[in-house]
């Protein structure tokens, strides 16, 4: 099968004949429609998570993907909940070390595996795992936001972003976006209150009493996020650890959210997606054989929404 490759941490993608993988018992073989880029897969390419994901080379990169099931272990049912069969449109955010996404077939975890029903388009599916997982899990979970609160998402455009936006909204929170260029308007149709241009304005001059700040950015941002907050208030960064000694000479908590890969979580997204409630915001579609430019454009850190790569 074709399949995207790296032989080593530095290299250009490439695409490369590999052999199809062979599923374990619990695992279901999903012909793949579409895969999505994430910075995740940059940073692996580029070595600076090694030491959380260790990777094997020839590495296959890709952890978020969409398809339809072509076969299933032996261990997995197809009548009972939490079964498939053959056919089954789903979508899956693969283990990062294992990698494998950007290729025709990928081995999928039974247990990790979210149906994607009929109204939701394949390309689509395949771009939340990652993105809109993380944009859940710190809002609801590791945020525990509620309605009423006030939210500062930064890179409102950006991935994350642009979920988090939505789904805060829809929450019942009130939402302040930091954006630029074409993104400020994405912003706001994404249904942010309140756009900053994060190039012409430094937004701790214009927000106060912020109940939770979403920090994908870290380093200076980070910084000046912490006074944007009230006492108590809660600064969740995917991008850089949080400044301990900082949340605490402000009086307010920190937390990294390290997104962890939940099918349960997946499917309130696919859910949402269906009711209309949350949209994915599409950058750029591309072949696989545009898969190196697709790295390079996520690398740049000025994507607007997700890159969705094309198997078929
Ligand atoms: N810890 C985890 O488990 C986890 C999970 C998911 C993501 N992440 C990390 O979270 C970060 C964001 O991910 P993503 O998918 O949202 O990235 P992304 O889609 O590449 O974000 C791109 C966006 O960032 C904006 N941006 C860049 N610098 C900015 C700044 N100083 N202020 C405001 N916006 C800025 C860009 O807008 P402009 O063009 O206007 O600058 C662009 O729209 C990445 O570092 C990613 O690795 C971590």
């Amino acid at each position: 099968m074709k399949a995207v490759s790296l032989s080593a941490y530095g290299a250009d993608p490439v695409i490369a004949d590999i052999p199809e993988p062979v599923i374990a018992a619990d695992e279901v073989l999903v012909r793949v429609g579409y895969a999505a880029l994430n910075p995740l897969d940059v940073k692996l390419q580029q070595r600076v998570m090694h030491e959380v994901f260790p990777l094997g080379f020839p590495y296959s990169p890709g952890t978020d993907l969409a398809g339809t099931v072509v076969a299933v272990g032996h261990a997995v049912v197809g009548d009972e909940p939490g079964g498939w069969r053959e056919g089954d449109r789903v979508v899956a955010r693969l283990d990062p070390t294992r990698g494998g996404a950007f290729a025709q077939f990928a081995a999928v975890p039974a247990a990790q595996l979210v149906a994607v029903p009929p109204a939701l388009d394949l390309a689509l599916a395949a771009g939340l795992p990652t993105a809109a997982g993380t944009a859940w899990q710190a809002l609801f979970e590791d945020g525990g936001l509620k309605a009423g609160q006030t939210v500062l998402v930064h890179a409102g455009a950006g991935g994350v972003g642009s979920f988090a936006i939505q789904s805060a909204r829809t929450a019942g929170a009130r939402v302040i976006a930091t954006a630029s260029g074409t993104g400020l308007e994405i912003a706001r149709k994404l249904g942010a209150d309140l756009v900053i241009d994060h190039r012409a304005e430094r937004f701790e001059t214009m927000v106060s009493d912020v109940d939770l700040v979403l920090d994908t950015i870290g380093g200076d941002t980070q910084q000046r996020s912490f006074g944007v907050l009230r006492t108590g208030g809660v600064l969740l960064a995917t991008s850089a650890p949080p400044d301990g000694a900082l949340a605490k000479a402000h009086g307010v908590a920190a937390r990294f959210v390290f997104h962890s890969s939940d099918a349960r979580r997946l499917g309130q997204v696919v859910d949402a997606v269906v009711a209309g409630s949350l949209a994915v915001l599409v950058d750029r579609q591309v072949p696989l054989e545009g898969v190196a430019d697709a790295f390079r454009h996520q690398a740049s850190g000025r994507a607007r929404g997700k890159i969705l790569v094309s198997l078929g």
